[in-house]
């Protein structure tokens, strides 16, 4: 049977990895900028993390949600001390999509309306209403564009007031930072604007998390930075460290019921020890000024490169954008200099999600090596 091919891959085949680092079959070590899609929070195989989900799978790695899984209480404490946000309660399921089509579906559950609003070149995954969202006609079949879902130009609060207005908007939904899309954020008057929109016209707001949160922007969250209040925020990649995980935060006047929710998989046993393995390294390494410094010195050096055009992106969350397509650049780092970056919508902007753990050294060897990169373009 061959497999069904839908993803274009690289001729690289890793078979282990630590920290930063991928390896190889033939033992060729990568530097890994790219965190497996901005998946690699404390790096690959933490020791802690290894060790905490071996532990649990000798002992119980899952049980469906029908029995007592303490875990999953120990994981909303974690959270709740480590993100700061003390309202809220916590759904868990497996992945980034989920996330969102639980926070859609429960936005639409309590507003008891059914059109959504996301943002011009947004990506909120592929199950059905988050794909809706998702601003790329490709990806959308024709069952999913059955969802009523209306784009607006991110920032553009005029168009966002009109469709508000005409009371049927259950969620508005937005990354804080795009990630597929290219890096783009908006003011934080947008935002608290956005947040006062949806108190106004009884609509909610669901803070798409799933790339920029667990630490990836240095704040937990990345909304954090506005000092806004979002009603639901969907979390995945950083999570988990590889391990599939995904879980929205929702605010407590979304009231639970019975059954209103579900899923086999998610909150198991292992996913719960891996988020728990994930924020106990976050806290004891201080990954999050890990990430303030190591991103300021990125930038710093980055900003000497004068074919970049310009920075994009927060904390480990960044974007180098050229007045030329990427696409060789990324295949050249990653076959002559072995090094993992990531693309986008816009093709000219180069990737940068390493893990939280990385250090100055790594991004002096990625400087170089583009520099090296570019000296070759121009031949
Ligand atoms: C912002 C955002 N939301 C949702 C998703 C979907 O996550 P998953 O691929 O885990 O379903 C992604 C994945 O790239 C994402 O970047």
């Amino acid at each position: 049977m061959s497999l069904f091919n839908v993803y274009p891959l690289f001729d690289i085949t890793p078979v282990k990895a630590k920290d930063v680092y991928v390896y190889d079959e033939n033992g060729t070590q990568y530097l890994d900028l790219y965190g497996g899609h901005a998946v690699i929070s404390i790096g690959h195989s933490h020791p802690t993390y290894v060790g905490k989900l071996q532990q649990q799978l000798a002992n119980i790695g899952f049980y469906s949600n029908s029995i007592q899984n303490p875990l999953q209480q120990q994981l909303a404490d974690k959270l709740t001390t480590i993100s700061g946000c003390n309202l809220y309660e916590l759904f868990l399921c497996n992945s980034g999509a989920e996330a969102n089509e639980n926070a859609i579906k429960l936005a639409s559950f309590h507003t008891q309306k059914h059109k959504v609003v996301a943002f011009k070149n947004a990506f909120h995954g592929r199950t059905s209403a988050a794909v809706a969202a998702t601003d790329n006609p490709k990806i959308v079949a024709p069952i999913n564009a059955q969802q009523a879902v209306e784009f607006v130009e991110f920032g553009d609060i005029e168009a966002l007031t009109k469709i508000l207005a005409k009371g049927d908007v259950c969620a508005i939904i937005t990354e804080i930072i795009q990630g597929v899309g290219g890096l783009d954020e908006a003011s934080t008057a947008f935002y608290k604007t956005v947040e006062q929109l949806c108190k106004q016209f009884g609509t909610l707001l669901i803070a798409d998390e799933v790339q920029s949160g667990f630490g990836r922007t240095g704040d937990f969250f990345a909304f954090q930075k506005h000092g806004i209040e979002p009603d639901i925020i969907s979390m995945a990649k950083g999570m988990g460290n590889g391990f599939p995980v995904g879980g929205i935060l929702i605010h407590p006047k979304i009231k639970a019921s019975f059954g209103l929710l579900g899923t086999t998989f998610g909150g198991n046993h292992l996913a719960c020890t891996a988020a728990l393995a994930v924020i106990e390294t976050i806290q004891q390494e201080k990954l999050l000024d890990n990430v303030d410094e190591i991103s300021t010195y990125f930038i710093h050096k980055v900003s000497q490169i004068s074919e970049i055009k310009k920075v994009k992106g927060r904390g480990l969350m960044l974007g180098l954008e050229f007045d030329f397509p990427i696409a060789e650049l990324r295949k050249e780092l990653i076959y002559n200099h072995h090094i993992f970056t990531g693309s986008s919508k816009n093709s000219n902007l180069l990737r940068i999600l390493p893990s939280l753990t990385v250090k100055k050294e790594h991004v002096d060897v990625f400087i170089n090596a583009l520099t090296k990169a570019l000296e070759l373009q121009k031949v």
